[in-house]
């Protein structure tokens, strides 16, 4: 283990407590990245002194955000060093020539060694230094493979203690599988002053940072960004990017308004609902909760009297964006009902709410601001929760109760009380 112990200061070197208010920020030092999704996410850049933990899959795009972020430090003014730990030289100058982000003052060194790493920015004084990745560093004091759990941890204190000590900003890329269990960014997420990570499918070109801790800027906040040609592109304004293509007559779409973060953003819910040959129908959802999908088929049988027992039902959202807010409930709820009796939703309709087990629309946080996004976006009419009382955003507002009245106002079921027994409202 490296003598990471902590040693007994000499009385005279002791800081005394001052007033609060009189302790300088870290605001004014703060180090914009030239890139505005990911500025958005840090809460306005990077701060000297700092560590920012890059999490994600491999593939994510970890690698070619933090060149196109170290290039434009760089350019900003200073040196700024990367170190790739996973690639040659030769691959990293590649990717970087077609990315365009060579600079005489981005640096690059493919060391392993952490103490060498500390060299290097003693050297040069970078004002960032990037590490891809944490998991392929090693600290020559530590024994364990790269990537281990004491590898990981070790060389990771150390950079810590180095960027506090040197008034680097450090930032540290960390590979995260599928299942986020790897060893390295959970086990580095108190170490460390911020967390983002990217998520998205690989196989997609939409890819959403979010900040998942903070010590310097909100969390929650939400970048997005498209993988192109020339790298990854901020898209500032996703508006549509998560609403498909799907015919405005196509049966079994329903398009709701999420919040990311603080960030509002409309996306489509796919359903289809299609006779099953299985003792226990097929329930698969991607993108969406597979169990708040059971919860919600469990509601559209008992409260409203579809037929889903003897059906396989696929739900899905577009883009690969996930959705884990009960928000979401209303229109994949929808969605369902609509691909099960084979009637499309009417265009320009936006359906925005929780849906209770007894058939309730609950709530859900700052809807005024969503429906403000999706009468922007061209969006008409909105079905929300009864209890809402806030403006209408300009859009025809269908307050609705119960699971039974939103159907009934999206034209998918007739007219009549809620009643379990109903097993006839939907043809
Ligand atoms: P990468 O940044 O290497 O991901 P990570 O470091 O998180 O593992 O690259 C992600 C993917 O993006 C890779 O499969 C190739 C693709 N890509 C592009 O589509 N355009 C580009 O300009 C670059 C550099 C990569
Ligand atoms: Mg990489």
């Amino acid at each position: 283990m490296a003598a990471t112990g902590r040693q007994e200061r000499p009385s005279a070197e002791r800081t005394p407590a001052r007033a609060i208010g009189t302790v300088p920020t870290d605001e004014h030092r703060r180090q914009p990245s030239g890139i505005p999704e990911l500025d958005r996410v840090l809460g306005g850049g990077f701060v000297p002194g700092s560590v920012t933990l890059v999490g994600g899959e491999p593939g994510a795009g970890k690698s070619t955000l933090l060149l196109q972020a170290g290039h434009a430090l760089a350019a900003a003014g200073g040196p700024v060093l990367y170190c790739s730990a996973e690639e040659s030289p030769g691959q990293v100058r590649s990717r970087a020539g077609r990315l365009d982000t060579l600079h005489d003052d981005l640096l690059l060194a493919c060391e392993t060694d952490v103490t060498a790493i500390a060299d290097l920015i003693e050297h040069h004084k970078p004002r960032a230094c990037i590490i891809d990745s944490i998991q392929t560093v090693e600290h020559p004091e530590v024994s364990g493979s790269a990537g281990g759990v004491a590898q990981v941890r070790e060389s990771a204190a150390a950079l810590v203690r180095l960027a506090k000590r040197l008034n680097v900003a450090m930032v540290l890329v960390g590979h995260v599988t599928k299942d986020g269990q790897l060893a390295g960014p959970r086990l580095l997420e108190h170490l460390v002053d911020t967390v983002v990570e990217f998520d998205g499918d690989r196989h997609h070109a939409l890819r959403l940072l979010r900040a998942v801790k903070n010590r310097y800027g909100p969390v929650g906040e939400v970048g997005c960004f498209e993988m192109t040609g020339a790298g990854l592109r901020s898209v500032s304004d996703a508006g549509r990017l998560f609403v498909g293509e799907a015919a405005p007559d196509a049966a079994g779409v329903a398009t709701t308004l999420v919040l990311e973060g603080r960030r509002p953003l409309a996306c489509e819910v796919q359903a289809l609902v299609v006779p099953t040959t299985l003792v226990n129908p097929r329930r698969v959802a991607s993108g969406l909760d597979g169990a708040r999908l059971s919860v919600l088929t469990a509601v559209l049988q008992q409260r409203v009297g579809l037929k889903l027992l003897e059906r396989d039902i696929y739900v899905a959202t577009v883009g690969g964006l996930r959705i884990t807010e009960p928000a979401v409930d209303l229109a994949l709820a929808l969605a369902v009902a609509s691909s099960d009796c084979d009637r499309p939703l009417r265009a320009g309709v936006i359906a925005i709410g929780e849906v209770g087990l007894a058939g309730e629309i609950r709530q859900v946080a700052r809807l005024g601001d969503r429906l403000a996004e999706a009468e922007r976006l061209g969006f008409t009419e909105a079905l929300v929760p009864a209890a809402y009382d806030g403006a209408a955003a300009g859009l025809r507002l269908h307050r609705v109760r119960d699971i039974h009245e939103a159907l009934q106002r999206a034209a998918l079921a007739e007219p009549g009380p809620m009643t379990r027994s109903r097993s006839d409202i939907v043809s």
